[in-house]
């Protein structure tokens, strides 16, 4: 059986949701925010968006994943931010101390003009290792 995939975002100004619905699109899976009615206990993978806040993760997102047990669920993360993130790999795996997180990519977000567009590569060379990886065609 096929693990089942899913991506996760938190976004406050749309910048994490519109990388996170390229990279579902890629991944030919579900997207959905957190706080939505997402099941993601019965996903083994979820890629999981969120804006950095702080050098570290917003406490929306710290508050989700205290309340989810995302022990042995596989994690690939990105971030978007605006270049100050030295907390924010410990913050999730300090959360998800029994998950798989994988190496997180960081996508620069300058405050002005399209930051998903600015990173399309990187999204989408990103997601297509992840196909490879999971053998999604
Ligand atoms: C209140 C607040 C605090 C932020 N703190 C940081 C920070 O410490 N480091 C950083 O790199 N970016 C920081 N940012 C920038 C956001 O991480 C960045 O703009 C992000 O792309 C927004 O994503 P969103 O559009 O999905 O909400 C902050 C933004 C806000 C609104």
């Amino acid at each position: 059986m096929r693990t089942k995939i899913l991506v996760v975002y938190f976004s406050r100004t749309g910048t994490t949701k519109q990388a996170a619905e390229i990279i579902a699109r890629k991944l030919k899976c579900g997207c959905g925010e957190i706080g939505d009615e997402c099941d993601i206990k019965s996903h083994g993978i979820i890629v999981f968006g969120t804006p950095v806040q702080n050098a570290g993760l917003p406490p929306e997102v710290s508050d989700f994943l205290k309340g989810n047990d995302l022990r042995g669920v596989k994690i690939y993360p990105f971030f978007t931010t605006g270049g100050i993130y030295r907390y924010v790999i410990h913050d999730l795996k300090s959360l998800c101390p029994l998950s798989r997180i994988n190496e997180p990519i960081y996508i620069y977000n300058r405050g002005s003009g399209n930051a998903v567009e600015e990173n399309i590569n990187l999204i989408c060379s990103w997601a297509e290792k992840i196909c490879a990886q999971e053998g999604i065609q």
